[in-house]
């Protein structure tokens, strides 16, 4: 059950779809707060339904200013430990959203058994971007979402994490390092950062322009049998042209463009020496 919050300026109940429809149906069909929370409220029935849907297995606090005020927006925390916050576009800029949140993460973390919480925050959303850090969780991930773009995953832990993995790095042993290089440049953009050898025998290419990015680690199999591997690489846009250009190159594809039950547009390539790739992008890109 959840249980009501206060904090120094507000009152957090739990929220009531039915009670609190009419005042945050205000901020639900105000194009501003819903950019990344569509869709706009077709009326305050849709507003109840959505409210009903977000409520549903769990912890949402309606947020108001006084204990008899009007909701002002919320804060949720989804299956334990997923925070979800929205503000009435009249009340941002003071603070309330940093003060509400930070109390439902100390609520969270009162939990037996919660010992961390995340928000999955779109990588425009710059306001929420901002909150989420101003509450202490640091960034540790990204994730696809339909839209263009990703979503930043930031997270904070209730106690230090002892082993703390940044990375896992794949690696996949091919008969010509260069060649798989260049293939991988043409395909996903992919760079060498570190290679080894004349020809080379070894490359370490990181996934994007940016330094500390994923990695693929490429061996060479000198005259050894290679087991084909399978790899998925995630893209946050572009699937089609990569499968143009997986086409151009000449590489075999094993399952055509096809739009996934899962709400993924995906299709599986198959490097020359066997491994297969299955890439993977939001649908409609
Ligand atoms: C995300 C959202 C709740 C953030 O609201 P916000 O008003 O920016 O955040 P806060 O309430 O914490 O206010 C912080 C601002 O108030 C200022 N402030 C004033 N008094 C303050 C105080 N006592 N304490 C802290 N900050 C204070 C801060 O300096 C900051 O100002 P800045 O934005 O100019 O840097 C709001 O933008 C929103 O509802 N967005 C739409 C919903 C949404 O996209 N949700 C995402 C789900 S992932």
């Amino acid at each position: 059950m959840t249980v009501a919050l206060s904090t120094e300026r507000l009152w957090l109940d739990p929220l009531d779809p039915v009670r609190d429809a009419v005042d945050l149906h205000v901020a639900f069909t105000d194009p501003e707060v819903t950019t990344f929370k569509s869709p706009v409220s077709r009326d305050v029935q849709h507003s109840v339904d959505r409210l009903t849907e977000m409520v549903r297995n769990n912890d949402y606090w309606v947020v108001r200013e006084a204990p008899d005020g009007p909701g002002i927006g919320f804060v949720g925390l989804i299956g334990g430990n997923g925070l979800d916050w929205l503000l009435s576009r009249g009340v941002w800029g003071r603070g309330y959203a940093t003060e509400a949140a930070t109390a439902v993460i100390d609520h969270a973390f009162r939990q037996p058994g919660v010992d961390r919480v995340e928000a999955w925050v779109d990588g425009a959303n710059s306001r929420s971007l901002a909150l989420a850090r101003r509450v202490g969780l640091t960034e540790r991930g990204q994730m696809p979402q339909s839209g263009p773009g990703t979503r930043v995953v930031l997270g904070k832990s209730r106690e230090p994490v002892p082993t703390f993995v940044i990375n896992l790095v794949a690696e996949l042993e091919v008969d010509d390092v260069a060649a798989s290089m260049g293939l991988f440049e043409t395909l996903f953009q992919f760079r060498a950062a570190i290679v080894v050898g004349d020809p080379p025998t070894y490359a370490s290419l990181d996934i994007g322009p940016w330094s500390g990015s994923r990695r693929l680690d490429l061996v060479a199999a000198e005259g050894k049998p290679i087991t084909p591997s399978s790899l998925t690489v995630e893209l946050a846009n572009d699937l089609d042209a990569v499968h143009a250009r997986a086409m151009a190159a000449g590489l075999r594809i094993a399952e055509p463009v096809t739009d996934r039950p899962w709400g993924r547009r995906e299709f599986v390539l198959v490097l020359p020496e066997g491994h297969e790739i299955t890439v993977s992008g939001p649908i409609g890109t």
